[in-house]
């Protein structure tokens, strides 16, 4: 296995041809970004259209010193435009109008369709039209809870248009988690399809719609309308039995279907001129404690970093073809699946199913068929299809591959080595990409051709960021050495507050370390100055790609009338990276028996959502807990991966819990 000392060097042809062609270049670009940003992102930003245009010399301001005042950050500040006219009429304008910008394939290989960007702007109009006759306007928030279909792209580039701000809601959260989440943003409008295929499972999307808007109503906040997809109907299932038998509720006077509405709606509408610091969408994410946070991000900033990052970090020519696998519904489906690439006039895939259906091929498949340029993917997926006949990959013919991506949590060494020689012959460049929903694009990644690489290591910073490494107590780590991944400033894409709470935005970025914006991470710098991003310092866990928070996790355990008490700490797992593992304590009257684990994983299935079901539940009589009453997670996370070495127990209030626990692991752990 390669160690830190293994160095790929990018492919000579790639570097040659690549925007950037050595380690040099890139250098000398990152310097001028830092030194000079406002020329830098000034000169990339002048290629878009503006109704009001910036002013070289003042459009960045900012301050992450809460001492200094309220946090803030603005770019491009004053000017005015439009991020739905920018990578649609714009690209237009410029000759790109009967240029595929998607290539649509569906879950069955039976379903594919495609779009250009002229026939996708007039979908959007169209589209855009319909929600404003439905009283949407400038600043509302429209809640998306929609499979990857081509009108998921249609919707948000049609709030885009209108200036409303859209918020998406990942479809595989349950009814609880979505309700939640559209209450809080209080979203007039609700756009949805009746159901989707995903490999041979079914997923109601309307069904669970209803459900979480039942759950608003009785909590006071109603959608005032609900458009579905019917999409169905024209989508081949998996045992090719027409899709029977699933009806649809639709509630008179909120419920209504796009067909009905959107084929008659009129093709042109203007586009409605925002500041480049207003909303342009919203997106929630787990915080490590209570309810989940509203990441807002606006319009100039977000549109100049998400083509940027795109164009760099992918290497993206003219005339190929990218495609990325991440869910509409999480930021890198926002960024990197639709804004980025349609900024750059790209030709993408948007794909509905899984990698493993009909056969587990089927995203080598799908490379071969397009004839695919850039590759981006998850570590999770990667190694789910790691285990599999390497035939699989080699029978398909992926010499069109280029560049290959990797994002949501660090890559392991023996994927990327699976991942560089299987699929990429050696031949193309890994960009292991470092972000997050709050980054709002890449912040930490290689650039193709220009950057060595080495596996498992996100290595260098994007133009305009600035990594420091900080110490417990806030000094900052020059040289080789470990510590708390922060940023002194912002790059162009960075969010800009919590919907609603700018205080816990404050309180959960800039307070630990004032004047730096907090990540969370942890990462070290080794001796060529690369840095390795080494996960969570906070109580998260990243389960498939998935952030959530143990406390998340803990309080829905709790709910179930048979838990007094739960803790859940993260364990390795060879394709998820980390699973659940939770400890409960029962409350009197109940005995843990395989009853109440059925019960309990569903109760979290049905709370948070399928992705959040406990790997392992563990019956714990008693938790290990300090004298003060703390519980000492460093000890459960011991017993999870059954290492007797616990270390200091002496402030234990009862020592022999810890003997208990070893000693009553399920057979499943
Ligand atoms: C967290 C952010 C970025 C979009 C998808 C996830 C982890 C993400 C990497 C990487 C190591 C990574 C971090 C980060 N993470 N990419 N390349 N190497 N860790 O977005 O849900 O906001 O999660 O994912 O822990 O903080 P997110």
């Amino acid at each position: 296995m390669p160690s830190e000392k293994s160095v790929y060097l990018p492919d000579k042809a790639l570097s040659k041809n690549a925007y950037v062609s050595s380690f040099a270049e890139y250098k000398e670009m990152h310097n001028k970004s830092i030194d000079n940003p406002e020329e830098f992102w000034g000169d990339i930003a002048s290629q878009f259209y503006w109704e009001t245009p910036f002013k070289y010399d003042k459009f960045f301001r900012y301050n992450f010193d809460v001492r200094k005042g309220p946090i803030y950050t603005k770019w491009f500040d004053g000017a005015t435009t439009n991020i739905c006219y920018n990578v649609l009429d714009r690209n237009i304008r410029n000759g790109h109008g009967d240029k595929i910008a998607f290539y649509w394939e569906g879950n069955h290989p039976d379903d594919y369709s495609r779009l250009t960007y002229k026939n996708l702007l007039v979908e959007v109009c169209k589209f855009a039209n319909v929600l404003k006759s439905k009283g949407v306007k400038k600043g509302d928030r429209v809640a998306v809870y929609m499979p990857m279909i081509l009108e998921a792209v249609i919707t948000l580039l049609a709030c885009a248009r209108i200036g409303a701000v859209h918020s998406i809601v990942f479809a595989g959260f349950s009814a609880d988690s979505f309700s939640e989440r559209i209450s809080d943003c209080e979203a007039k409008v609700l756009v949805t399809a009746d159901g989707v295929w995903r490999g041979e499972k079914f997923l109601g999307l309307k069904t669970i719609c209803d459900q979480a808007m039942d759950k608003c109503a009785r909590n006071g906040h109603n959608i005032e309308c609900c458009i579905v997809v019917s999409h169905l109907c024209r989508v081949t299932t998996p045992n090719r039995i027409p899709n029977q038998n699933k009806k649809i509720n639709m509630k008179e006077g909120r419920d209504v279907w796009w067909q009905d509405i959107v084929p008659n709606a009129s093709s042109s509408c203007y586009p409605e001129w925002v500041q480049a610091e207003d909303p342009l969408f919203m997106l929630y994410t787990s915080g490590s404690t209570g309810k989940p946070k509203g990441v807002l991000h606006t319009t100039g900033g977000y549109m100049v970093y998400a083509a940027t990052t795109f164009k760099y970090v992918f290497d993206y020519k003219p005339n190929d073809v990218y495609w990325c696998t991440a869910d509409i519904g999480w930021i890198t489906g926002h960024t990197y699946a639709v804004y980025g690439p349609l900024a750059n006039a790209a030709t993408s895939i948007l794909y509905e199913g899984t990698p493993f259906y009909p056969d587990n091929d089927r995203f080598w498949v799908i490379v071969e068929k397009y004839k695919v340029n850039q590759f981006y993917t998850a570590p999770t997926a990667i190694r789910a299809l790691m285990k599999f006949d390497a035939d699989l990959v080699k029978r398909h013919n992926l010499s069109s591959l280029k560049v290959l991506g990797s994002v949501g949590e660090p890559i392991n060494p023996e994927a990327w080595m699976w991942y560089y020689k299987l699929v990429g012959g050696e031949k193309c460049s890994i960009v292991d990409t470092f972000w997050q929903t709050e980054t709002g694009g890449h912040v930490l990644t290689p650039l193709p051709g220009a950057v060595p690489m080495k596996p498992g290591a996100a290595s260098t910073p994007f133009f305009g960021v600035q990594p420091v490494l900080l110490d417990e107590f806030g000094k900052e780590i020059e040289g080789e050495g470990e510590g708390y991944l922060v940023f002194p400033r912002p790059w162009p894409g960075i969010m800009r507050t919590l919907f609603n709470n700018h205080e816990r935005y404050e309180t959960t970025y800039f307070s630990k370390f004032p004047g730096y914006y907090c990540t969370g991470d942890g990462a070290r710098r080794d001796s060529d100055g690369y840095l390795w991003v080494t996960g969570r310092v906070d109580d998260m866990l990243n389960v498939s790609g998935h952030l959530m928070s143990t406390s998340e996790v803990e309080s829905v355990l709790t709910e179930h009338y048979g838990i007094a008490e739960a803790a859940v700490v993260a364990k390795p797992h060879p394709v998820k990276g980390e699973c659940l593992y939770c400890f409960v304590t029962t409350t009197e009257a109940v005995v843990f028996d395989g009853k109440l684990l059925a019960e309990l994983k569903q109760h979290v299935r049905e709370r948070i959502g399928p992705f959040a079901q406990p790997d392992v539940i563990h019956n714990a009589p008693a938790l290990p807990k300090t004298r003060s009453g703390k519980i000492m997670r460093r000890i459960l996370r011991k017993v999870a991966i059954n290492d007797r070495d616990v270390g200091d127990i002496s402030t234990l209030a009862e020592s022999n819990v810890v003997e208990q626990l070893f000693a009553n692991r399920p057979a499943t752990a």
